[in-house]
C-alpha cells in the first residue's frame, strides 16, 4: 500500500491474494472492460489450474479491482547461443479497472506475479504490450524490463507489438 510523505496510507487501501474461483466473474469483467483481447472462462481457469502462483487479483474495498495472470512456458530458448531448453515466465494479461488505477496495484501485481516467477526457478519473464500503451510499457519499463523485439501486425486489429523481457537474478 502507498503512503503519503508523512507515512499517511492514501485512502484507497488494497490487498493483494491468490485469485480464486469464486473471482473469475470479476476477472472477467475486469478483462472485457479494460482490454479488447478477451478469453474464455476456460482459458483462465486452465492458467489458474496450471500456476496458482501466477494468478493474483487485487482487492480494494472488498472488491476485486485488478488482476494479473501468468504462466510459465516451457521449449527451446531460441535466443540462447547454444538452443538450451529453458522455462520463462510469460505475463499473459494484467489489468486495473479504471477508477483504480495510478495507486500502485499494477505495479504490486506485477511485483508479486515476478516473485511466483522467481520461485520456480524462472531466469527470465516476458510479456507482450501494443506499441501504443504507455502507461503498460512505463509499468514495464519501471520494474526493469526491457524492449526485445518488435512483433509486426501482432494484435488481431493489426497493430505491432513490443515483446519486453525481464531477466531474473
Ligand atoms: C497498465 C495498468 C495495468 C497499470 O495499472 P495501474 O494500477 O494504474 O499502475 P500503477 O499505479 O501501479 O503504476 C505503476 C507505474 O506504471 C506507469 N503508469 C501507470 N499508468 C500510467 C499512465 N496513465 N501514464 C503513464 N505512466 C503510467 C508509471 O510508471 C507508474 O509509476 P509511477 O506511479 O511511479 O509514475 C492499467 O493502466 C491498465 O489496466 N490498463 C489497461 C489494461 C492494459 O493495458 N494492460 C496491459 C496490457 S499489456
Amino acid at each position: 500500500m502507498r503512503t503519503d510523505d508523512k507515512g499517511t496510507p492514501h485512502k484507497a487501501e488494497y490487498v493483494i491474494r491468490g485469485f480464486r474461483i469464486e473471482d473469475l466473474q470479476s476477472v472477467i469483467y475486469i478483462n472485457r472492460t479494460c482490454l479488447p483481447e478477451n478469453y474464455t472462462p476456460d482459458f483462465f481457469v486452465y492458467h489458474f489450474r496450471e500456476f496458482p502462483e501466477g494468478f493474483l487479483v487485487a482487492e480494494m474495498n472488498g472488491t476485486v479491482v485488478g488482476y494479473i495472470m501468468t504462466r510459465v512456458d516451457r521449449g527451446f530458448d531460441y535466443y540462447s547461443s547454444h538452443r538450451a531448453f529453458a522455462e520463462k515466465g510469460h505475463v499473459i494479461s494484467i489489468a486495473v479497472l479504471p477508477h483504480a488505477r495510478r495507486r500502485g496495484i499494477g505495479e504490486g501485481l506485477l511485483r508479486r506475479a515476478i516473485e511466483a516467477v522467481k520461485r520456480r526457478g524462472v531466469k527470465e519473464v516476458y510479456l507482450e504490450v501494443r506499441v501504443s500503451n504507455s502507461p503498460a510499457i512505463n509499468l514495464y519499463h519501471k520494474l526493469g524490463f526491457k524492449i526485445a523485439r518488435r512483433v509486426p501486425r501482432y494484435y488481431a486489429d493489426g497493430e505491432d507489438a513490443y515483446v519486453m523481457s525481464l531477466q531474473l537474478d
